[in-house]
């Protein structure tokens, strides 16, 4: 096989074969494709698009490229994982996956750190002492069956294509392309070895996909590659408009997080946990204990309520050397030296909380990282108090800023003045979720637990 030829097959507009897709991934993997033309096949894919075929054969392809694992028979039972396309103040699998664990589920995760706008649950979670991501697969496993939770970093050995395949595209300006970004979600997805998955597709201006015709598609096409995979898929297409719950961060993510835990926490976030959650719990029992959804809901409200979800996460952190006094007394957790609370200069109606804007204000305190090497400061952060539609009166707190220094807490102040307007008429409050969508349910065996 020759690469130019598959370059003009692809440039020209034809369908690539499962035999060139395979050898295409395999070389590149190996080393011995070169990075030109491989940038150009990415940058023809990007201009040309893929037919579902190809875009199945290509997430295939990277999927073998590497290790898979096989969740079901660690666990026993069928495994659900859940997976955000990332967005601001998004801390949902903090407070969704000990849910589902409370409700008997087992939960198996591998997280990722932030990048860009791209929260980090791995970097959220470090804010608690001690606690270790670094699990070998043995103990992964043993953790999931003994513990029911577990969450744990990335293996670098699930997907490898898709890892070289991501750094080429991020600096040949080929990563907004749908079927790529499909493909590299899903290859890890699948390697990672869940019977079914909850994709959580953000959709708005802090979010990789501002526009929800976007999102539909994204969604869709991993719905399909779930499919042609076997594996069971319900994708939910939610607003990023502004920042989910108020805590933009990392330890007072945490914090807010367990104020969930504890049955309080953000009407906004609770609910989207309640809708995650309760997809999982569907897809988990599907036909039998689960089959009902307000079943499903009023356990995994249960969850909350009772303080069992709570008591999962709490194994977790011991089982994974975290400091438990942290999630007991959530004060102990990182606080930062700063505190400031701005606060709104007359009444009115909050028009807009930019999620962007809320993102690079969070920034300036240090909360994330632009590169991979660069540190990031797990005490900081914003909290948001306010809601689009929300009325306030004169005096009303709107955000309060956690900064570890002047400088950045007069960057972040500049940043954050003028971005929450208030208006003299009401305002609509935003959805939450714009549209689901589900997969066709693949047939196994029975679901043991
Ligand atoms: N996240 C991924 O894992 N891959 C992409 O291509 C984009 C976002």
């Amino acid at each position: 096989m020759r690469m130019i030829d598959i370059l003009e097959r692809k440039r020209d507009g034809a369908e690539l074969t499962r035999d060139e897709i395979d050898w295409v991934i395999e070389g590149y993997t190996k080393g011995t494709l070169p990075d030109y033309q491989m940038s150009a096949l990415l940058m023809a894919i990007l201009l040309r698009g893929m037919t579902r075929a190809e875009i199945s054969q290509l997430t295939q392809a990277m999927v073998r490229s590497g290790r898979e694992l096989r969740l079901r028979d660690m666990l026993g039972s069928y495994a659900v994982d859940k997976h955000s396309s990332g967005g601001v103040g998004d801390k949902t699998s903090l407070v969704v996956l000990p849910m589902v664990a409370a409700c008997g589920v087992p939960v198996a995760k591998m997280s990722g750190r932030a990048l860009g706008y791209t929260g980090g649950t791995l970097d959220k979670l470090e804010s608690i002492a001690g606690f270790n991501v670094t699990l070998a697969t043995e103990q992964f496993a043993r953790q999931a069956r003994e513990v029911g939770l577990v969450i744990a970093g990335q293996s670098e050995e699930l997907a490898p294509a898709d890892g070289l395949i991501y750094a080429l595209r991020d600096v040949t300006a080929t990563v907004p392309s749908i079927p790529l970004i499909a493909s590299s979600i899903m290859s890890k997805k699948i390697a990672a070895g869940a019977d079914g998955t909850v994709l959580d597709v953000k959709v708005g201006e802090g979010a990789f996909m501002t526009e929800a015709d976007q999102g539909r598609e994204l969604a869709q096409q991993m719905v399909r590659i779930g499919e042609d995979a076997g594996r069971d898929v319900t994708a939910v297409i939610s607003n990023m408009n502004q920042p989910l719950g108020g805590a933009v961060g990392n330890a007072i993510e945490v914090r807010e997080a367990l104020d969930t835990l504890r049955g309080g926490g953000p009407e906004d976030l609770r609910e989207h946990c309640l809708i995650i959650a309760g997809h999982m719990l569907g897809l988990a029992g599907q036909g039998e204990r689960w089959h009902d959804p307000g079943e499903a809901r009023e356990a995994l409200a249960e969850s909350l309520g009772s303080g069992a979800a709570l008591r999962r996460f709490r194994d977790m952190v011991i089982a994974q050397d975290g400091d438990v006094r942290m999630v007991d007394e959530p004060e102990r957790l990182p606080t930062a030296r700063l505190v400031e609370t701005l606060t709104a200069p007359r009444p009115g109606v909050v028009k807009v909380v930019p999620a962007r804007g809320v993102i690079h204000a969070a920034f300036a305190l240090g909360i994330g990282r632009e590169s991979k090497v660069d540190e990031l400061d797990h005490a900081t952060g914003l909290w948001v108090h306010v809601k689009v539609g929300q009325r306030v009166a004169a005096g009303d707190p709107l955000v309060t800023i956690h900064a570890n220094s002047e400088e950045s807490l007069m960057r972040c102040r500049e940043e954050l003045d003028g971005l929450l307007p208030l208006s003299r008429e009401d305002v609509a409050p935003l959805p939450l979720v714009l549209d689901e969508i589900h997969g066709r349910r693949q047939r196994r065996g029975p679901r043991s637990s």
